[in-house]
């Protein structure tokens, strides 16, 4: 039976389908049309990606550089997910106006809440740029030279390619350097924040369902991007307008059923899906369990606090959830590539492609590949785990260690750029400390330091690990330093920063947590960075090649995706289930029946709000219910997607919104390494439990209004 679903599976979809694949919008026409379309897509590429006309692309901006984000109405309306739209609720939350908690629902358009940091970034066209960016390398012999010269060739063409003055060009490599693409792009700055729901919806099963399926969270948050009267990016202003967007996705209340035709459109940030087994093993081995145990010292601690302190939940809601976020993915990650054997896997690939080349008489480019990749991994495992040790520690983890590192960049402008540049970054960071502060709890990273400096001195390669910081009492030197710095603490940091420069730099190098992480710095950039850069340099060239090789031995009708990297991409498949393991079968559908049966009363992750359960009770799905009278929550499908995805628009076969993005099945989190379509699955929420919330639930019933809802029933 499983064998027979197998073929069926197996000569039911083409090729390119089976491997996953994030795809260039423009490029879809020669590469995937023709795919898509006999997966049921009902739109022609031209009606997804358009320069002269508005197309799908021109309703999904780029969401504050991280996630993505669709427009849903003609008024500049935008959905995301509500883990992403998570700081600024946060950020607007205080222990009366606890947003995070209670939800936040502005029920007129005064009443939407300006977020002076956010923008949100469209694409107006994509290029093909390669000839060029590569434009006088090839004569160049040395891979530094070559780099030198591309950099240069790319901030030539991005000042001088023709844009409008409120647009930007950004050029992106593609397949590690074979390929370079043009992006023009408008940024909106002025994005305010229209509702959330309350984190029992939004956030509903927390960590303990995040990266996991069967899922039922409603992760959703609503904006809206102003704009002047021109309808041009602008500063926040109370004058500025809601935007009029070029494409806004209608709604489809028609539902999903397994094998529909689903298209994802978002903003990949990065995927490494061409790594040789060396590199995949050392990622299992070493890697990911040094940066696991690091956050899980973290993580305890931080827990403890928040589990029993009200101001500390608010203050480290949203960064617990980051860093918890990768770390359970790296857990799974690692489960993942083990079960599914994907060194051996792999090193198959390798020898078959050893033999390819061999055939077309390219030995002598690619015949050294993998024992150079062998090698130069070997090489550089001390210094990528003193770096990773380094990054976790002091940039990630510990706050008193990160803004010191703040600091210390601070004495290096004084070192290279003099006195003035000094005081212009000086004032600066005076004030982007303020709100760190805000949300800083002396106690909590007392205790978090003193976990993570014992890890970084004791685990981390002893070679790079300044002496000063070795064999020491953990405890008592914490108690030191944080009784003594005055980094603790805002008033701390003015007053170190007071003064002429010389004055500042004596007290900063006069001060205790300053010493620690000008140790830490100076043992990474004299010991580790540099011969990190020059390994990781030669790593890359190698990797360059073997793409090259990949995209030129493999056969003609082989499509092969570039990695991600954070650019706009197109992703699709179908609605479907999965085995995650002997005996087991997953449907691709949640209700919210599945909501009712996780509810724990009063849980932090499980609670359900008094009004859903009610509503549940009553039936009182209005038009969102399934035609069975269920409502459901979340489904799965084939898209091969990754971070940076979170809030991207699913998209039926005729291009109407029926779900959101937010995540990943657990046996599939290796899909940035390993993608195995038989088990990785995106996690979306269905569009018609967003509405149900913000109609049923919030009652904002002006929000519905301005969306066109389509394939609505008769009641
Ligand atoms: N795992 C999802 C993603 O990588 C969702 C993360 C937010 N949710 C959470 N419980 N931390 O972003
Ligand atoms: N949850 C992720 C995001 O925030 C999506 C994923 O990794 O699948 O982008």
């Amino acid at each position: 039976m499983k064998l027979l679903r197998l073929l069926v599976l197996l000569l039911a979809l083409p090729v390119a389908a089976q491997q996953g694949g994030m795809w260039i919008p423009s490029l879809l026409k020669g590469m995937n049309e023709k795919e898509m379309k006999s997966l049921g897509m009902k739109m022609s590429a031209s009606d997804i990606y358009d320069v002269n006309n508005s197309s799908l692309k021109d309703a999904v901006p780029h969401f504050n550089g991280g996630c993505t984000s669709e427009v849903i109405s003609s008024q500049g309306l935008l959905l995301t997910n509500h883990h992403c739209g998570y700081g600024e609720i946060q950020a607007h939350s205080t222990i009366d106006h606890d947003y995070l908690t209670d939800g936040f629902w502005a029920m007129t358009m005064e009443e939407e809440l300006p977020n002076p940091d956010m923008e949100v970034t469209f694409i107006v066209r994509i290029e093909d740029v390669t000839n060029q960016v590569l434009e006088g390398v090839p004569a160049l012999t040395s891979e530094e030279d070559k780099q030198k010269k591309i950099q240069e060739n790319i901030s030539k063409l991005s000042n001088s390619l023709p844009k409008e003055k409120y647009q930007e060009n950004k050029i992106r490599t593609f397949y590690e350097g074979n390929q370079y693409m043009l992006f023009v792009t408008e940024t909106y700055k002025d994005v305010r924040l229209v509702g959330a729901p309350p984190s029992s919806i939004g956030k509903f099963g927390s960590d303990t369902d995040n990266w996991v399926w069967p899922r039922h969270t409603g992760d959703f948050s609503l904006f809206r991007i102003y704009a002047n009267k021109d309808n041009l990016p602008a500063e926040y202003s109370e004058d500025n307008v809601p935007y009029t967007p070029k494409h806004f996705f209608p709604i489809s209340l028609g539902g999903v059923k397994e094998d529909d035709f689903t298209l994802v459109f978002g903003y990949p940030g990065r995927t490494q899906e061409y790594l040789p087994a060396v590199a995949v093993q050392q990622i299992v081995e070493v890697l990911n369990p040094a940066k696991i145990g690091i956050r899980d010292a973290a993580l305890k601690v931080t827990d403890g606090f928040m589990r029993k302190d009200k101001q500390i939940k608010i203050q480290y809601a949203s960064k617990y959830a980051s860093i918890a976020n990768y770390w359970k993915k790296w857990i799974g990650e690692s489960q993942g590539l083990t079960k599914s054997n994907a060194v051996a896997v792999k090193r198959a690939f390798e020898k078959d492609f050893l033999a390819k080349a061999k055939k077309a008489g390219k030995m002598e480019e690619y015949g050294n590949l993998f024992n150079d990749f062998d090698k130069y991994y070997a090489e550089i495992e001390p210094y990528q785990l003193s770096r990773d040790y380094f990054i976790e520690v002091a940039i990630r983890n510990t706050e008193l260690l990160t803004i010191g590192y703040k600091l210390y960049q601070l004495e290096q402008v004084y070192n290279t750029r003099g006195e003035q540049s000094f005081t212009d970054r000086k004032n600066n960071t005076i004030a982007s400390l303020e709100s760190t502060y805000k949300d800083y709890s002396k106690q909590v990273d007392e205790k978090v330091f003193e976990q993570l400096i014992a890890l970084y001195a004791e685990k981390s390669p002893a070679q790079f690990v300044p002496e000063e910081l070795k064999n020491k009492d953990y405890s008592a030197f914490t108690k030191e330093v944080y009784t003594q710095s005055k980094i603790t603490s805002y008033e701390g940091v003015k007053s170190l920063l007071s003064g002429d420069a010389t004055t500042i730099l004596e007290q900063l190098n006069n001060d205790k947590g300053y010493q620690v992480i000008k140790a830490m710095m100076q043992a990474y950039i004299e010991k580790v960075a540099p011969k990190y850069q020059e390994i990781s340099l030669k790593i890359d060239a190698l990797q360059r090649t073997y793409m090259k090789g990949i995209l030129e031995l493999s056969p003609k009708d082989a499509r092969i995706f570039p990695d991600a990297n954070s650019t706009m991409r197109i992703t699709y498949g179908q609605v479907k289930g999965y085995e995650p393991r002997d005996a087991v079968y997953y449907e691709p559908v949640t209700y919210l029946d599945g909501v009712m049966e996780k509810y724990v009363p009063g849980d932090y992750e499980f609670d359900v709000p008094q009004k859903l359960i009610e509503l549940y009770n009553n039936k009182d799905f209005g038009v969102y219910a399934d035609k069975n009278g269920k409502m459901p929550v979340c489904f799965i499908g084939t898209n091969h997607t990754t971070g940076g995805n979170s809030g991207s628009p699913a998209i039926d076969a005729k291009g109407n919104l029926i779900g959101l993005n937010f995540d990943r099945v657990w046996e599939g989190t290796m899909s940035d390494i390993y993608y195995d379509p038989s088990i990785c699955r995106n996690i979306m929420v269905d569009i018609r439990y967003v509405l149900f919330v913000i109609d049923k639930y919030a009652g904002d019933k002006r929000l519905i209004d301005e969306m066109k809802l389509v394939n609505v029933k008769k009641k």
